[in-house]
This record gives structure tokens, C-alpha cells and sequence, in this order.
């Protein structure tokens, strides 16, 4: 019991400040879209560090196999994360989604597919092959959000 509360006081001092994310100065409230962004955010976070090694020519280009297999492993959450129809005013995702799910899905699987070939783009070396796989993952963000999100400055 005892080591069971130390544990929960721990974990709310862990994730204050991260339960709730905030797109722009909107706070999300519905914690299903929370998640779902977080998950998000995660894959963003990853592109960007891809974006920031390849653009400078930072010496971790061992690291861009990483990025791509977390982009791959939360890609594969993505579907499930979207399942329920949950909104919230902060969202940017569009009813679309519940109304062609199958198409949804369908673009979380290329997105995985496209991650894992880059993966394996990076581990040949080859830097027209690693630019041409990464033009097809960014393909697969760019089509899913022109379809099922809503722009927002
Ligand atoms: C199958 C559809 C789909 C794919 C593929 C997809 N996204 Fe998204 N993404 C969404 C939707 C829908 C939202 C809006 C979620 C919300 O606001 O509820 C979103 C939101 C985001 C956000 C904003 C999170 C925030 O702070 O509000 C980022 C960053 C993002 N996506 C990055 C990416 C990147 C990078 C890729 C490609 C590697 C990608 N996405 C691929 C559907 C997708």
C-alpha cells in the first residue's frame, strides 16, 4: 500500500504539466484528444530532428534510423488513438475521420510503411536514396493532414 501511493505521488509529480497539451494557447480538455496529439507530437518531434540533421549536417546521421523507427512504433498507434470520435475546440481533426475511417487507416499504414523504408534508407548510406525515402514519408503527413485536418494558423 505504502509503496503503492509513494508510487502515484510520484507519477503526479512526473506528469504535471504534461497530461494537458496545449495547441497554440488553447488547452485541450478531453484527454482521448490529448493523447491523440501527444502521439502526434511525438512523430513531429521526431520529423523535426530528421529535418534538423539532414538540413545541417549534424554528425548523428546514425540517429536518423532512430527517429524513423519511432516514427514507425507511434505511427502504429495512430489508428487506434483516432478510434473514438472525440472533439474538443482545440482540435484541428476533421469529422472526415469518422465518416471514411477505413481511409484514415489506411493513411496511418502508409505513413508506417514509408517510416520503416526510410529506416532502412538511412542504414545503406545512400544519400539520394535516404532523400527520396524521406520525400515519400513527408508525402504520407502531407496527404492525411490535407485530408483530415483543418488549417489553423
Ligand atoms: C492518417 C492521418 C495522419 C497522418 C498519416 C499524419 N497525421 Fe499528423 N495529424 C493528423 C490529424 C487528424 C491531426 C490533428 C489532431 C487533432 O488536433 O485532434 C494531426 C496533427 C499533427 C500535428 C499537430 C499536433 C498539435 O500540436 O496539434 C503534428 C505536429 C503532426 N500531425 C505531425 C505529423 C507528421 C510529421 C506526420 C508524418 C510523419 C503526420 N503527422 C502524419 C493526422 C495524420
Amino acid at each position: 500500500m505504502f509503496r503503492w501511493i509513494g508510487f502515484s505521488a510520484l507519477l503526479v509529480v512526473v506528469l504535471t504539466g504534461t497530461t494537458t497539451v496545449a495547441v497554440g494557447k488553447e488547452e485541450i480538455k478531453d484527454p482521448n484528444v490529448s493523447y491523440r496529439v501527444n502521439v502526434m507530437r511525438s512523430i513531429g518531434s521526431n520529423m523535426g530532428g530528421i529535418g534538423d540533421i539532414l538540413k545541417n549536417n549534424l554528425p548523428f546521421q546514425e540517429a536518423l534510423a532512430t527517429h524513423a523507427r519511432n516514427i514507425e512504433s507511434s505511427g502504429k498507434l495512430v489508428a487506434m488513438a483516432f478510434e473514438k470520435e472525440a472533439k474538443d475546440p482545440a482540435s484541428t481533426a476533421l469529422p472526415d475521420i469518422w465518416k471514411d475511417f477505413a481511409k484514415f487507416k489506411a493513411g496511418t499504414d502508409e505513413m508506417v510503411k514509408a517510416a520503416g523504408a526510410f529506416a532502412a534508407a538511412t542504414e545503406s548510406g545512400d544519400k539520394g536514396r535516404i532523400m527520396g525515402a524521406l520525400k515519400e514519408l513527408g508525402g504520407t503527413c502531407k496527404e492525411c493532414h490535407k485530408a483530415f485536418r483543418e488549417k489553423r494558423n
